[in-house]
């Protein structure tokens, strides 16, 4: 019986007390159809899953120029921002904390998610187009994976730009009403293509050595820290990913020695995510192992990771929160189930992309806010 489950322990991120290492990780679901910004069905979304630890939103683009995948949500107009602000609000009203997660998708794009544009990337890297993931919603509803189309090289000028949507994003969120923010450097977008020594052979400050390469999420955190505390800002990670073809040479020296300038930036945590792991080939082992020798902080982990591994994970000390994505899509409170030790859901096989309530807020949930406890059934 978990009622003793170390999930349910509290835990102080840095200011932010959080009631318990569950953490909702990000997921996109692509319902934002209106120039990206967050509708009232989102929040409705949220707020049932307002009993986790901490709720990481789904990838939100930082600018018009990032998209992998159709109908998600922005933060660089005034609309989204008040989009975000009223699900802030909703979330924070119902008892929980929230991150925003900050996307910029780079070469992982398509010219028809773009206006028209080419996706922008560090080096110009075309080679495997057809390992990137690229998705869009059909006229006929249908959302379905589509082509990348070649990207091209950023400019120094278009680094600086890059650099400063990701601090005024940071900015726009905590207008918003966010606790904090998550930077998006894994899973072969932007930052983890210029971390990675394949998408990135740039002979600029930005490329080259792993010192180099290591220089724009470094620039990322340096101008965020401009206008946020960087205990209020994490960092997504994964090392040894093969999704969206990044093809590191050397992840270990790569990830060590971002592990080691996290460190020192002081991030609220690093959110390790064993992207290979979801799809049953786990590295979290050596991810936990190598970032626990050079990083200090709050380790986050997440992919394919049951709940009984999660509290060995945690009981053992090697990680100090875990984070759930595909259970989370059927079982808004999953906290409540791993105190009652109830069987979790199992998410229908649609809407996990796009569409409209269906397979998004209509799982059945008991909320366990608090000290209350209230029983239902989503409305569609
Ligand atoms: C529907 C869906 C959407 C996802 N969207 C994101 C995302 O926006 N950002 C991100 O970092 N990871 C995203 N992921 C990856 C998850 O955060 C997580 O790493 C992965 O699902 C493995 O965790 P799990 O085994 O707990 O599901 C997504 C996964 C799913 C299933």
């Amino acid at each position: 019986m978990s009622s003793l489950s170390p999930l349910l322990d509290g835990y102080d991120l840095s200011e932010l007390r959080l009631p318990n290492r569950v953490v909702m990780a990000p997921m996109t679901r692509s319902r934002a159809p209106l120039h990206g910004r967050p509708t009232e069905m989102m929040a409705e979304y949220y707020v049932q899953r307002a009993s986790a630890g901490l709720i990481v939103t789904e990838a939100t683009n930082v600018s018009p120029v990032s998209a992998a995948f159709d109908l998600t949500p922005g933060i660089f107009t005034a609309q989204q921002i008040d989009g975000w602000r009223f699900i802030t609000n909703q979330v924070h009203a119902a008892g929980g904390r929230i991150f925003m997660q900050l996307w910029h998708s780079g070469r992982v794009s398509s010219f028809a998610l773009l206006g028209g544009e080419a996706p922008l990337s560090p080096s110009g890297v075309n080679d495997d187009l057809e390992q990137l993931q690229v998705w869009a919603q059909l006229l006929n509803g249908q959302y379905t994976r589509i082509h990348a189309t070649p990207s091209r090289a950023m400019s120094p000028g278009e680094v600086k730009l890059t650099i400063d949507a990701f601090r005024q994003a940071a900015a726009n969120a905590i207008d918003a009403g966010f606790d904090g923010v998550e930077i998006h450097a894994a899973n072969g977008y932007l930052p983890h293509q210029f971390l990675s020594s394949t998408t990135n052979t740039r002979d600029d400050r930005y490329g080259g050595s792993v010192a180099n390469r290591a220089n724009f999420l470094r620039d990322i955190l340096t101008e965020i820290g401009t206008v946020i505390s960087l205990d209020r800002v994490g960092v997504r990670v994964s090392p040894y990913a093969h999704y969206n073809n990044v093809r590191d040479a050397d992840p270990d020296r790569t990830y060590d020695y971002v592990g080691k300038m996290l460190d020192e930036f002081g991030v609220a945590y690093i959110h390790a995510a064993d992207t290979n792991g979801w799809s049953g080939q786990p590295d979290l082992p050596r991810i936990v192992d190598r970032m626990r020798r050079v990083y200090s902080g709050t380790l986050m982990v997440n992919g394919g990771i049951s709940v009984e591994a999660a509290e060995t994970l945690v009981r053992d000390g090697q990680a100090d929160l875990v984070a759930f994505a595909r259970a989370y899509i059927a079982n808004p409170d999953l906290v409540g189930r791993i105190a009652a030790d109830a069987p979790l859901a199992v998410p229908k096989p649609t809407g996990w992309y796009g569409g409209g309530s269906a397979g998004y807020s209509d799982y059945p949930f008991e909320i366990s806010v608090g000290n209350s406890v209230q029983s239902g059934v989503a409305q569609p």
